[in-house]
């Protein structure tokens, strides 16, 4: 079996054009390695099995890879994130796109497997379900996943094809720590760049994009006043301290984090946040949001405290942080009241909205993050494809971070395309940092 192509609605490819075409002028760094890609060539004959949000600076990605040469089948990440619009375009480009907003489960996994039977010599994950799936069937692991991925991929000798990947690319935390329990397991076939480890990307895409576009999907399915609302964080990492930086900034009257790591807390509480338990916080917030990459971060116990009326927001990869299942139990009925937003009448009267269905809100109700911020993201991402095609056989099975010089390169097209000049070192200062004879 070759991939197809699987979209919504071709006819929708127009409206999904202009909209990268918007995309493609708020990144100028990756529209800059585009331009050295079509010249150059460095990914020709690169086939490229890719589970990534379909959204149009995906799309913007996927344009810059085919420039450098690579043939790319493209499966979504999320059954609830893909722009049909862009879907559609990309299919019209020629792209083995199968993705649609509101897929089942077994149509995901039916794309990832559609994905897979390009036979790639490059894996790119947002939140690793194509290298654990591929992993899963060269083990010959039996289970959905595998069964719903060999629908559209067919039967194959899959731990042979593992062998020829020249190696992976992950996009974001959780799918860091799903590849580095593989590699600590020692059942990782090939090196995968974890592009989220770039400082380019975590301390932007993941607390300013994170940040502003987790609101951006609260405030478009809900429409409500942050000013004057008590707001709880779970988790202060890289994204929980980029939504509690915005909830101050747009007027919340208290910001509530919750934690389990004590540097990480005591951050939060000299950042200006108050820390407790989620157990108090529970009765107290108007608004929840979890950004932990963990489980059952809100759950049973939680909810039964909650005020009526409070809304709950998830921001990490999977949709387990709030975990449904009690919320599905506690309740006596449930309905949709806005187009993602979930209305669940508790037995105690009380009611709960769930927004997003728990999925990444800023992508079910939103459109991600900004293109800014993707920028730099994928420009991680296209860089690291590059530096695992020109390092073919050199690398280990391991999980890698790019090189610093990669990393600090995106910094500094980043600003060039913002107009801003930095000092440079002088000969004498550059001397003076790497001596230690001079002191005082
Ligand atoms: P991180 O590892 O920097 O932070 C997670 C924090 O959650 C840690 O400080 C940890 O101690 C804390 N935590 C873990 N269990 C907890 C619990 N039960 N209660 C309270 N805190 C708990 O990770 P990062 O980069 O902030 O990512 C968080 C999640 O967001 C991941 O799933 C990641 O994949 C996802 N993500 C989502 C994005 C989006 O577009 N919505 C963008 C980037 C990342």
């Amino acid at each position: 079996m070759s991939p197809v192509v699987k979209v919504r609605d071709p006819s929708l490819a127009e409206r999904g054009r202009v909209q990268i075409e918007w995309a493609e002028r708020h990144m100028p760094v990756l529209m800059r390695i585009r331009e050295r890609f079509r010249k150059e060539r460095p990914l020709e004959g690169i086939k490229i099995a890719a589970s990534l949000h379909v959204t149009k600076e995906t799309a913007v990605l996927v344009r810059t890879l085919i420039a450098g040469g690579a043939q790319v089948a493209l499966a979504p990440c999320n059954p609830l994130s893909t722009q049909d619009d862009v879907a559609a375009a990309l299919a019209e480009e020629g792209v083995y796109v199968y993705a649609w907003r509101g897929m089942s489960e077994r149509d995901y996994y039916n794309a990832i497997g559609n994905a897979l039977s390009i036979e790639p010599d490059i894996t790119m994950d947002d939140g690793a379900d194509v290298i654990t799936t591929f992993h899963k069937l060269a083990l010959g692991v039996e289970d959905d996943t595998t069964r719903w991925a060999r629908e559209t991929a067919g039967e194959r000798d899959y731990s042979k094809l593992i062998e020829k990947v020249l190696g992976g690319t992950e996009e974001t935390t959780t799918g860091v720590i799903r590849i580095r329990a593989m590699e600590r397991q020692g059942i990782l076939r090939y090196p995968v760049i974890a592009v989220n480890e770039s400082y380019t990307k975590f301390m932007f895409d993941n607390r300013y994009g994170t940040g502003q576009s987790t609101w951006d999907g609260i405030l478009r399915a809900t429409n409500i006043l942050v000013a004057g609302k008590v707001v709880v964080v779970a988790g202060y990492g890289w994204v929980g301290r980029g939504v509690a930086m915005r909830a101050r900034g747009l007027g919340a009257r208290r910001v509530i984090v919750t934690e389990v790591n004590p540097v990480r807390a005591l951050e939060a509480v000299m950042d200006g946040f108050e820390v407790m338990p989620m157990i108090r916080a529970a009765e107290i917030g108007d608004i929840f949001i979890t950004a932990t990459g963990n489980m059952k971060v809100i759950r049973r116990e939680h909810m039964e405290r909650m005020k009526d009326g409070a809304i709950l927001a998830n921001a990490g990869h999977f949709n387990v942080e709030i975990w449904i299942p009690d919320l599905e139990e506690l309740a006596v009925s449930k309905r949709e009241i806005r187009p993602g937003v979930t209305e669940y009448t508790l037995r105690n009267g009380r009611k709960l909205y769930l927004l997003g269905e728990g999925r990444l809100v800023n992508l079910v109700c939103a459109e991600g993050h900004p293109s800014e911020v993707m920028d730099m993201s994928f420009s991680n991402q296209a860089l690291a494809v590059e530096y695992l095609v020109k390092n073919r056989g050199r690398l280990e099975k391991k999980v890698y971070k790019l090189p610093d010089e990669l990393d600090t390169e995106v910094a500094r097209l980043k600003l060039q395309s913002m107009n801003i000049e930095i000092d440079e070192l002088t000969e004498e200062q550059r001397k003076y940092l790497e001596s230690w004879t001079t002191g005082t």
